[in-house]
């Protein structure tokens, strides 16, 4: 069995406080966060975001090894850490995780030896296709003679792709994660600047990213709801090719410096800005159907189509949930080669590297 591929699941063995790059490989850019200080009060050190030209990741799999690979060489040189240990995560729909009740031992060897026998059942590969990783939970509280234990398996080729392409550029893999997993590493900060800091309350995240937009449901430290949707900032970009005649990269750099005629507003960006309100109405009430914890108290809006203007009101408005910005940095002091106002644009796309970079402190 693979061991500590999905390190945080088991807390990361190995790894405590050596210095770690978050790393998300995402559609349109690799994008690096490194933190340093405690746990309590840690400091954002560098972060870098370069681009990814379109055809380098398909559907979350690395589809050209080396532009990813050359793209990840430019972002390490512009963070210009001496940090060489990275953590990484794959899509979460290419995981396959499940909590499984197994007798208690306390023989390292007895449990895995379960977990292996168990975890067929689950999974749709043949184990040695797979890495397949597991963590305690704790006792069922029922039956103290059994334990809860996560499972979590991924295909070993989407686990190697995604390594060779930080060690192409000189980075460790030393933590493999699950993209759900870092967001709630990056919620579990986050919480803390929420009314009531949370506690207590259903709080979504939704994060839109270029190509889908993920909604996560946070109850406490528990993650209890996620729903994908292939919608994104893909189709503003694809909005804006067709209403001026742009190609798609000069559409793309238009949207971002906001450099679009004057009814680009009213026209364009307004009934975007309200499909995708619309969006996250309909991952609520997928949520509220398929639970029975009650109401959402509050959103947060992540990915880099989230500071859209107006999308929080139209988001608030749709879902009759107060819905803000998020800012995974925020409580965090800046080191001085961060450059505030920048950062204040960047912070939302930075979840998830931050979520990874956070591993260090586990
Ligand atoms: N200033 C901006 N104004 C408008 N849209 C922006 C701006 N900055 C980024 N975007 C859009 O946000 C999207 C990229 O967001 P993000 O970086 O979160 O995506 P990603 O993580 O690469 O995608 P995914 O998570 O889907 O793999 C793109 O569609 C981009 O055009
Ligand atoms: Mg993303």
């Amino acid at each position: 069995m693979q061991k500590d591929f999905l390190g945080p699941l088991r807390g990361m063995i190995g790894a405590k406080s050596t210095p770690i790059i978050g790393v998300d490989i995402s559609s349109t850019a690799v994008k690096l966060v490194e933190l340093s200080g405690n746990p309590d009060k840690p400091e954002l050190l560098r972060y870098a975001i370069e681009p990814l030209p379109r055809d380098a990741m398909t559907d979350g799999n690395v589809a050209n090894l080396e532009t990813v690979g050359s793209a990840l060489e430019r972002a390490v040189r512009k963070l210009g850490s001496r940090t060489k240990g990275a953590a990484i995560a794959l899509p979460t729909s290419m995981v396959i995780t499940k909590k499984i009740t197994l007798p208690a031992t306390d023989r390292d060897d007895d449990l895995e030896f379960a977990v292996e026998s168990e975890a067929n059942q689950y999974i749709p590969f043949a184990l040695d296709e797979v890495n397949l990783d597991f963590a305690v939970i704790g006792p069922v509280a029922s039956d103290p003679t059994q334990v809860e234990v996560m499972i979590a398996a991924a295909r070993k080729e989407k686990v190697e792709d995604r390594v060779a392409a930080v060690e192409s550029a000189g980075l460790k893999a030393q933590v493999v994660d699950v993209e759900a997993m870092a967001v709630m590493g990056a919620y579990e900060r986050m919480a803390e600047n929420l009314p009531g800091k949370g506690v207590d309350q259903n709080v979504g995240v939704l994060d839109v990213g270029a190509t889908s937009t993920r909604f996560y449901v946070f109850r406490n430290d528990e993650q209890i709801f996620m729903r994908e949707s292939p919608f994104g900032g893909n189709q503003l970009t694809q909005e804006i090719q067709r209403a001026y005649n742009m190609t798609n990269e000069e559409a793309e750099a238009a949207k971002r410096s906001g450099s679009l005629p004057s009814n680009y507003d009213n026209d364009v960006l307004r009934p975007y800005v309200d499909t995708l309100a619309i969006e996250a109405a309909r991952a609520l009430q997928f949520f509220l159907t398929s639970n029975a914890q009650g109401q959402l108290d509050y959103l947060l809006l992540a990915g880099g189509c989230a500071s859209l203007p107006g999308l929080a009101e139209a988001v608030s408005r749709r879902t009759n949930v107060t819905a803000s910005v998020a800012n995974p940095f925020a409580g965090m002091s800046l080191s001085s080669n961060v450059k505030s106002r920048q950062l204040a644009a960047d912070a939302p796309s930075l979840m998830v590297a931050c979520g990874l970079a956070l591993r260090r402190f586990d």
